[in-house]
């Protein structure tokens, strides 16, 4: 049996965004205090299996580091990284690609969508992911992964890896991770489309809120969020086949904590004339502490630079003698 430890990553790869903050960014920093060891990634392995500029990957690195913080992640109480920092991510990778099968890579949504039509021309690397991703985890033999529901797929392709490789070298060397999929904000859709993830990739930036904005802009993208003419009902039932309102009140729900028939409550009969002022005002409440610090923070790039190395170490005196392990166990 395995020590109850939690791993998340998040990757660099452009600005964060209100969905990153209530699926990932939130909860992470609640799970510190509950007893169980936390290890936060930067991923910047993950963000270059599509094209980076260098000089903004560096920026958006520390960036990232600067949005756990500031989100609450303390690098005392979690060991907080990046990555690239920590080698025996990308050699466990590479032992996971000859365990893994090409077969399972190729059905994964994420390689669909990120990969389009000229899937052939994508890097190696973008199939590859979530081979990579399953080394971030079991490289810390970590029990449980917080992810929004956009991951789940790739966790269940972390199972297979850990289940073949126990089964492969008759073991039970990695434990079988648990996805921890929790609360109202597991799914944040586009502000513009109720069907589509939040995303910093959408082309449109009226369709998320992103860390950086300031209140004018977090208030005028929710003004102008689509929506129906219908008014709010008394609890979220009535809101089954309204994906675009539905969202609009998971989002208050998640930022205040707040359960969404209770909010509903209050906004029962009132339309989002009424509806959105509000939100608006616990999105700014919540987000501008948060875009502050993190800019505080950015002011001083040595420090944060200093902060993930010392992260680096601590990571690597977790996963480097499991890396060795597993090769011992492989026969090198
Ligand atoms: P992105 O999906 O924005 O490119 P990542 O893949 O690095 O970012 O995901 C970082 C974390 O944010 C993951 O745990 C992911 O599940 C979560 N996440 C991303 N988008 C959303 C969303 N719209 N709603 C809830 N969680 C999300
Ligand atoms: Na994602």
């Amino acid at each position: 049996s395995f020590a109850p430890r939690i791993f998340s990553g998040i990757q660099p790869s452009g600005g964060l965004t209100l969905g990153n903050y209530l699926g990932a960014l939130k909860r992470f920093a609640g799970y510190q205090d509950t007893g169980i060891e936390t290890i936060y990634c930067v991923v910047d392995l993950h963000a270059i299996t599509v094209w980076q500029d260098p000089e903004a990957l560096r920026n958006n690195t520390r960036q990232i580091a600067a949005a756990f913080i500031a989100s609450g992640v303390d690098p005392e109480k979690s060991i907080l990284f990046n990555q690239s920092q920590v080698s025996a991510h990308a050699e466990m990778a590479w032992l996971f690609n000859t365990v893994a099968r090409v077969g399972w890579m190729y059905r994964m949504t994420q390689f669909k969508d990120k990969a389009g039509k000229n899937s052939e021309n994508s890097s190696l690397g973008l199939l590859a992911y979530p081979s990579l991703m399953a080394a971030d985890i079991l490289t810390y033999h970590a029990t449980a992964v917080p992810v929004g529901e956009d991951q789940k797929q790739h966790l269940e392709l972390t199972r297979d890896i850990a289940a073949k490789f126990n089964h492969d070298y008759g073991t039970e060397f990695f434990p079988i991770t648990e996805p921890l999929i929790e609360g109202t904000a597991t799914r944040v859709m586009s502000l513009r489309d109720g069907s589509k993830k939040m995303s910093k990739s959408d082309p449109s930036d009226a369709s998320r809120i992103n860390l950086t904005d300031d209140a004018d802009a977090i208030a005028q993208k929710i003004r102008k969020a689509r929506t129906d003419a219908e008014p709010l009902p008394a609890t979220m039932e009535g809101l089954k086949d309204r994906p675009e309102a539905r969202n609009l009140v998971n989002i208050y729900a998640a930022l205040t904590g707040e359960a969404a028939d209770d909010i509903l409550a209050r906004f029962e009969g009132q339309g989002f004339g009424a509806f959105k002022p509000a939100l608006a005002d616990v999105a700014v409440e919540a987000m501008a502490p948060i875009t502050a610090r993190m800019n505080e923070l950015m002011a001083d790039p040595a420090e944060i630079d200093r902060i993930l190395g010392k992260g680096a170490d601590r990571a690597d005196a977790i996963a480097h003698p499991i890396l060795e392990q597993t090769k011992e166990i492989m026969g090198m």
